[in-house]
């Protein structure tokens, strides 16, 4: 393999980049044969698709692309090129305080990835978005993925290889975007087994079994990373959780008995009769569930695709709970709440 980026995991413990494997073939394949269309990676928070952008970064780098990466979310950006003009043009905008808008660096990015093509004549040119339709706004979502579309379709130079892929945690965006041809949507689920069991093995300290760590987080690292920032004291991130996704009394009441059918099988908001289309929503928009997920056939996933059902981890045919513990912190609130 190539080599393998360093990420910081919390403060003060940098881990390389754990092996997915199909999920770095995926773009060594893309590297040889460019993607037809801008791939739209969507799945749980935290499952790890900044990790693999930035890895793919470094593959693509290293297969003699010129590269740029940008999370406008959070004003970063890497510029895998010879041409440093891209380099300072990003850092200005990154660096200007007062008027940093994420369109302004998702913008000028693009620009520059037409400007690699157009004035500096490369011939390979990936650009990797991270975040984007949460910085941009979902009603530039559209347009931001069809001017991606634009410059694999129409580039002002002739190009050998180009790979365009966008990453988004935003539940609505693949809705959004799939209704036009624009893009080629693909989910991306929690870490497959083996590999989290790698990442579990880096961390330091006493720690629970990992058998019973994957059965809290379903692989999801940034969990991962939350219980052993808490000391691995789950009633305390469930309530990080219950918090942070607003599961209070009021939302708890209202739904009750739909959220205890979705608890007991989150398929139950699938095939239910009359399911309340506002509740689906809600979940979808705080990140508790992934909905309608696609067939379990791995050329539709980026990586490898989550297991048919598994009624330990929350996950339906279709409809599953971002992780256990998201399922755990709703179940908490309708007990503590009743
Ligand atoms: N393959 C991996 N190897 C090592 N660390 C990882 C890997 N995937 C994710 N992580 C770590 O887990 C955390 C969450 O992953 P991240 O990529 O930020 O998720 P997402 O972008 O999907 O929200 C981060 O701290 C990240 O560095
Ligand atoms: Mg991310």
């Amino acid at each position: 393999m190539v080599s393998r980026v360093k990420l910081s995991f919390v403060p003060g413990l940098e881990v390389e980049f754990v092996d997915r494997v199909r999920g770095i073939e995926q773009v060594l394949e893309w590297s040889e044969k460019s993607t037809w269309h801008p791939i739209v990676v969507f799945g749980p928070e935290g499952c790890g698709k900044t990790a693999w952008l930035k890895q793919a970064t470094e593959i693509l780098k290293e297969t003699n692309f010129d590269v740029v990466y940008i999370n406008p979310m959070y004003k970063e950006f890497t510029a895998g090129t010879d041409i440093n003009e891209v380099v300072s043009k990003l850092s200005e905008v990154v660096a200007d305080a007062t008027g940093y808008a994420p369109i302004k660096l998702a913008d000028l990015a693009a620009y520059l990835v037409i400007q690699l093509l157009k004035r500096w004549k490369k011939k390979r040119i990936a650009f990797l978005v991270d975040d984007v339709f949460q910085a941009i706004g979902l009603d530039k979502a559209e347009m931001y993925t069809k001017m991606l579309l634009n410059i694999i379709e129409y580039p002002p130079e002739q190009y050998e290889k180009i790979v365009i892929i966008a990453a988004t945690s935003e539940g609505f965006s693949r809705w959004r975007i799939g209704r036009h041809r624009w893009a080629w949507i693909m989910p991306m689920w929690n870490m497959p087994k083996k590999s989290f069991e790698e990442l579990y093995e880096k961390i330091p300290g006493p720690k629970p079994s990992f058998e019973e760590v994957w059965r809290l987080t379903g692989g999801n690292p940034e969990v991962l990373k939350t219980l052993y920032i808490n000391k691995w004291n789950i009633e305390q991130v469930t309530n990080v959780i219950i918090r942070s996704k607003r599961i209070h009394r009021e939302f708890t009441s209202k739904w009750r008995s739909w959220l205890e059918r979705a608890v007991e099988d989150p398929d139950a908001l699938w095939w239910g009769e009359n399911v309340p289309e506002e509740l689906v929503n809600e979940l979808i928009e705080r990140n508790l569930i992934i909905y309608d997920l696609y067939p379990r056939d791995p050329v539709f996933w980026i990586d490898e695709p989550p297991p048919e059902k598994d009624p330990e981890l929350g996950i339906g045919k279709y409809v599953a709970w971002q992780t256990p513990l998201h399922r755990e912190a709703v179940k908490k609130a309708l007990e503590e709440y009743r």
